[in-house]
Order: structure tokens, then sequence, then C-alpha cells
């Protein structure tokens, strides 16, 4: 008998996702499960169950009959007892079946004993752990990216405003001016939205090695002067002292001051989230202005948010919506979807369930297994999104460093047997002061060129100037030296140095302005 993977329809209130797609559907099938799908469960997601039939799926009009037969149930919020349901979806798992969805087990204790008691096998899709090979499984970043995204596009619906800087015959409008606090997954995926949208961007983060992700997307990273680390195990960030979390609620407070819009996603894995920004500064806030605040679940990162509501306070308006995913139904559900469908890959072998409890990302994501309680696991050092990245950027210099310091080594030796040849030649054959000109050619070649290599790229265009000028400076001399006149091999040689030298001068303004002109819009 072929297992049979079930997918209920979500009872949770405003819940618009769906655990599978009728992409997801079809490669169930092709890995031999058979599908069944609660009637209308994708319908909010944008799905029809005519089009999971399509892709093989068999419909159940009831519930209780797709969590009763299922081997396997995958759904995106953990199984609940809702009032107004005449069932408690835990008590109806079949026995000893696999459960896949978001359970946030340290939230949900007596869940995981009813679950216990149905000797179920769960994975929590909150729980998967931020290492490389688990991205594709990775459904908190899938979400929070969404989340950031979508917060900006919240925040422009209630901004009554432009966000892009506009000159119209009208008169002129000035950019949108966003603060974006935190620059996790969801942060930095509202840097590159409002970015896009063409506002004016900043952003905070405790962790240092957020200002370069936070730069790459072209905001301006804002500066805290307090001398205190943000980092954490593993590249998680670390809950700040009071003093830093004071000084940085003053910091806040000055540039919400100047900002339209404030989009707020800091947290600590499994803590309260810190209170940024004070009611003093949302009264200072311009009116109008717009706060998002992605962490509202969690208590909130503005002292005035309501948890799941809208709410305007002092000419403000404070959004703390917890279902920002859930508003890009069919976006997100593709991309819940895909995670579940590679995390089910992993423990489904030649269609029967096969647990391995030695793999990291099974056994990170395993809370229960056939009814025995494995959360949390242990503890293993995990690198995550937020994590420091490789430093890209150091690796490459110190390569280029290595390859320009052994370049410029070889290249000094070959020069230093060269002039030392020229000179042997000159001090037998050419009169006295021809040596000592030579001498100081030569030097000033190696001493030149030993400078001019170890200077990095960032300064070539000044660089370019000075050499034009030295070119200027030879160009008079060449002259200089011609003005005497006859068809001497002084003159000869001046009339190379003023031709040498011209080009030089005039290469170097050209290059000059085709790098001008690259950054002309
Ligand atoms: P994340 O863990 O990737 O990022 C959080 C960031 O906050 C980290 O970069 C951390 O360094 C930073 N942070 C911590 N303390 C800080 C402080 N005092 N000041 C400045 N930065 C600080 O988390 P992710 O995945 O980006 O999620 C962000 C928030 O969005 C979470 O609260 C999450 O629950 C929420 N979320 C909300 C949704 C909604 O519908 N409202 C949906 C999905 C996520």
């Amino acid at each position: 008998m072929p297992l049979i993977i079930g997918i209920p329809k979500e009872i949770y209130p405003d819940e618009r996702r769906v655990a599978a797609t009728p992409g997801t559907v079809v490669r169930y099938r092709k890995m031999g499960l058979e599908v069944q799908l609660e009637a209308g469960a994708g319908l909010a997601a944008g799905y029809s169950d005519a089009d999971y039939q399509e892709s093989g799926a068999s419909i159940v009009t009831e519930a209780a009959t797709v969590w009763a037969t299922s081997d396997i149930v995958v759904k995106v919020r953990p199984p609940m007892a809702l009032p107004d349901a005449d069932y408690d979806e835990p008590l109806l798992l079949k026995k000893g079946a696999v459960l896949v969805s978001f359970l946030w087990p340290a939230q949900h204790k007596p869940l995981l004993e009813q679950l216990a008691a149905r000797e179920a096998t769960a994975f929590a899709m909150d729980c998967v752990p931020r290492i490389t090979r688990a991205q594709k499984m990775d459904a908190l970043s899938a979400m929070a990216n969404i989340a950031g995204y979508r917060a900006v596009i919240e925040a422009a619906e209630h901004f009554g405003r432009f966000i892009p800087g506009q000159m119209t015959a009208a008169g002129k409008v000035a950019p949108a001016k966003v603060l974006i606090v935190g620059a996790g997954v969801a942060g930095l995926a509202a840097i590159a939205a409002a970015k896009s949208l063409g506002a004016q961007v900043r952003a905070f983060d405790t962790r240092a090695a957020s200002r370069e992700q936070v730069e790459s997307l072209g905001a301006q990273f804002v500066e805290l002067e307090f001398t205190e680390s943000g980092e954490g195990e593993g590249g998680y960030a670390k809950e700040m002292s009071d003093a830093f979390l004071l000084a940085e609620q003053t910091l806040l407070a000055r540039h919400t001051e100047e900002c339209d819009i404030v989009i707020t996603t800091a947290l600590i894995p499994g803590k309260p989230a810190p209170q940024l920004i004070t009611s003093g500064a949302v009264v200072a806030m311009p009116t109008g202005g717009v706060i998002v605040d992605l962490a509202a679940e969690q208590g909130g990162n503005c002292a005035l948010t309501e948890r799941g509501r809208v709410v305007e306070k002092f000419g403000v308006t404070i959004v703390g919506l917890t279902d920002l995913p859930s508003r890009m139904a069919r976006q997100s559900s593709e991309l819940y979807a895909t995670t579940v469908l590679n995390l089910v890959t992993e423990f489904v072998e030649e269609g029967a369930v096969r647990v391995d409890l030695e793999d990291e990302v099974e056994r990170g994501s395993l809370v229960l297994h056939q009814g025995a309680l494995m959360w949390p696991p242990p503890t293993r050092p995990r690198p995550r999104t937020g994590a420091p990245l490789p430093d890209v950027k150091a690796q490459a210099k110190a390569h280029a460093d290595a390859s320009a310091s052994a370049t410029s080594s070889t290249m000094t030796l070959a020069m230093g047997a060269g002039a030392a040849l020229l000179l042997g030649v000159a001090a037998l054959t050419g009169p006295p002061e021809f040596l000592g000109h030579l001498t100081v050619f030569l030097l000033a070649v190696i001493v030149g060129w030993h400078v001019i290599w170890n200077v990095s790229p960032a300064l070539h265009t000044p660089l370019m100037s000075v050499t034009n000028a030295i070119s200027g400076i030879i160009l008079v001399g060449g002259m200089l030296v011609m003005a005497g006149g006859g068809l001497t091999t002084a003159a000869i040689l001046g009339a190379v140095a003023v031709l040498v030298a011209t080009i030089n001068v005039a290469g170097g303004f050209l290059v000059t302005q085709r790098m001008l002109r690259m950054f002309r819009k």
C-alpha cells in the first residue's frame, strides 16, 4: 500500500496559506505517494480543487477523514482546537502518523503531549536548522522574506504620499525617508523593497556583520557610538545590555523624528522583542508617518504597537499585523509548500518513512519520534542567514595582496637587474653627467613602480591626477630641451618625452571622463 499524504484545510482564522500546491502534489505523486486534500484547502491561496485533481490528488470532503487516514499530514499552522470547529485537530491524527508543520514546541507543550499520545512523529518547520544544506527547507526565512516585502507594501498603503522623489510641474516631491530596525531576513527584504520603490533608506542592527549587507543594498547604516558586540553564538544576535538599549532608543528616536516610515524587525530567537521605539519617539514622528512592527507577535519593538491591529496614535499609523505572509497567500504557499516537500523528501525513502536520527537537518527539526519527545535537539553550533558572511572581500584582498606582492617583488628584481646593466654600460661609454641623470631616472622608475603597485584600486582616480601632473612637468621639461634648437640627441629625446607625456595626459582625461559617465544617470 502506498503511503498517503494528507493536506487538511487551515482552520486558524484568516489563514489563507496551504501546505501543498498542485506543483508539489505532482512531485509527491512521483515519489510514489498518494495525495488527499480536504475540499477547498487551497481556495484562499488561489488553487481550486480541480487544479489539485488535475495534478493527481483526490479530494476529501471531511477534514476528519484526511486526518484519520493519512500517514503523513502536512500543514501550515500547528494543529489546534477552535471553539467553533467541531473537532480537535491533534486528536484526529492517525496513530503513528507523521506531522509536518510549524509547531513552535517551546510555546505548545500541551499540543506536544496530545501528539505524543497519538505516537506521532512530528517535524517542526520552525526548527529546521539554518545551515547551508537546509536552506531549501528554511520555511522561516522564506516567510520572513515575504513579510519584509509586504511590510513595505502595507506601509505604502497607509502612507498618504509618494514614496519616490519626483520633480513635477506642480512642485518637487522629496523621497520618503525609511528607517529599518533589525537587518535579518525580513529587514533586508524590507530594505530591498523600499529601495526599489525609490525611498531613502537607513537601517540599524546590533550585529556588525549586517553593515556590509545593508550597504550592499544601497541603504545607509546608522551608527551607534557604543562599544558592545551584538554577535551571539553561531552568528545569532545576542541580547544587549540595558545601557545599550537605552542608547539605541535615543539614537532611533533621533532618526524616527526625520523618517516617514519605520519598519521594525528586531528579535533575538526565543526572547521577547526588545522595545526600541518609545512612545516619545512616536509622538515626535512626522504626522502621517507609518510604523510597521513585524515583531508584534513577540510583544513588539514599538511601545504603542497593538498585536494583530492597525491603530493610529499621535497622527502615526502603527501596523501590528502578524499575518503578513498569509496576505500574499499564493506566493507564500508556493514557497512554503516547496520547503515542506524538500523536508518530506529527506525522510521518505522508497515509499516508506525512514527517519535518520544522525542527519543534522532531520534531527534538528524532529520534535517527536514515534511519540518520544526529541526536542530540543542536542546543541550544535548553527551558523544562520544573519550570521557573518564569509568575508569574501577580505579573502579576495588577501589573495590579491599575496599575488601583487609576488608580482611586485619579481618586477622589482627584474628592474633592478636591468638598471644595474644600463648603469654599467653608461659608466663605461657615456659622459659623466649622463651617468648622473640616468641614475636619477632609473631610481625614479623603481620607486614610482613600487609606489603605484601598492595603491589600492579605490585611489586610482586621484592617482591618475597625480600622474597627469607629473606628465605635465615632463611636457614642460621636454619642450625646454627642444627649445635648445637643432636635431641633437637631447632634442629628439625631448620630443619623444613630449609625445609620450601628451598621450598620458590625454589618455588620463579620457579615462576619467568615462568613469564619470558611469556615475551619471
Ligand atoms: P532574524 O532573526 O533573521 O532578524 C532579526 C534581526 O534583529 C537580527 O539581524 C538581529 O541582529 C536584529 N536585532 C536583535 N536585537 C536588535 C536590537 N536591539 N536592535 C537592532 N537589531 C536587533 O529574524 P527575521 O526572520 O528577519 O524576522 C524578523 C521578525 O519578523 C521576527 O520578529 C519575526 O517573528 C517577524 N515576522 C513577522 C511576520 C508577520 O507577519 N508579522 C512574518 C514573518 C516574520
